[in-house]
């Protein structure tokens, strides 16, 4: 058992299901609706809680219905959040999901009144000695400055840093990490439409980390610091039921095969295989149970 110290977004997903994705403008029914305790972080760490992982999370809560609920998830999920931060106004972030069951994509509409979490407060916290620390790249000054810290306390830690979406100022978060994992929305972004292209022009970024890119239907690639490169196939489901939180699990899959230590190439194919069945069920119930 290792330990891991998450550091991102915690949020109330509210997920309704639907035969196929409704034209604009329409009026759908939903099959079913679930509530649940989302945010890529608190996703990943609740995977590699299941893994037997020690896990602590920071991030911001406030003073709303929602956030017991919130904490109340993380609790069951043994997942410690003393270090997190508890505001007295605000709203915590909050994702309308549409879940299409015909081929399980997730359309999010995402809303929040919160400020991200502060290195002034990070900083202030006894933050534990941790194995790996794991940071979503949200407001990135600050997150710079939360890595560079955990370096200084903990330089034999691992950090690495989910790259999801384009943020501002992004460029400063690159060269810090031993780890950047990024999602293939933001190769796309990026104008890349190969993840391995992606990432070549990525190295030049982040020259001594290992970086790892998903694709989804077509698996996922690493590119190592010394050059190497890995390549696994996905592992498609016979039903893909819901892709919510495929990539928070592929990271949980990654970040518990290196801690593990597996080799790059049993990294990789883990990671693919955790992030598959994920797609094949509701949820992240017993993702560990083979
Ligand atoms: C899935 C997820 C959801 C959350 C949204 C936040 O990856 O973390 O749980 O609502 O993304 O962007």
């Amino acid at each position: 058992m290792a330990s891991v110290f998450g550091v991102g977004i915690a949020t109330v997903d509210i997920i309704n299901s639907v035969e196929s994705y409704p034209d604009e403008d329409a009026e759908v029914r939903a099959s079913t609706q679930h509530v649940s305790r989302g945010g890529n972080v608190c996703n990943t760490l609740t995977v590699l809680s299941q893994l037997k992982h020690q896990c602590y999370w920071s991030g911001v809560t406030c003073r709303d219905s929602d956030t017991h609920f919130i904490l109340d998830d993380l609790k069951k999920n043994q997942i410690d959040y003393r270090y997190a931060q508890h505001l007295d106004s605000g709203k915590v972030p909050t994702s309308y999901i549409t879940l299409n069951r015909l081929n399980g994509s997730r359309t999010i509409v995402h809303y929040r009144d919160l400020p991200e979490l502060s290195y002034q407060f990070f900083k202030m916290q006894k933050i534990p000695k941790c194995d790996w620390f794991h940071f979503e790249a949200r407001e990135i000054s600050d997150t710079q400055k939360m890595i560079s810290h955990i370096k200084n306390i903990y330089p034999k830690a691992t950090i690495s840093v989910e790259i999801e979406k384009e943020r501002k100022g992004l460029e400063d978060i690159f060269g810090f990490a031993d780890l950047y994992l990024f999602s293939k929305a933001y190769a796309l972004y990026s104008g890349f439409d190969n993840p391995l292209k992606f990432l070549s022009d990525q190295k030049l970024n982040s020259p001594d980390a290992d970086l790892t890119c998903t694709w989804g239907e077509k698996g996922a690639v690493a590119l190592l610091a010394d050059g190497t490169i890995i390549e696994s196939s996905a592992f498609p489901p016979t039903h893909i039921v819901d892709t919510l939180g495929a990539g928070d699990t592929f990271n949980a899959g990654i970040i518990h095969a290196r801690l593990s230590e597996l080799d790059w190439q049993q990294t990789l194919s883990f990671a693919c295989q955790l992030a598959g069945k994920k797609c094949g069920q509701m949820g992240f119930e017993n993702l560990a149970a083979s």
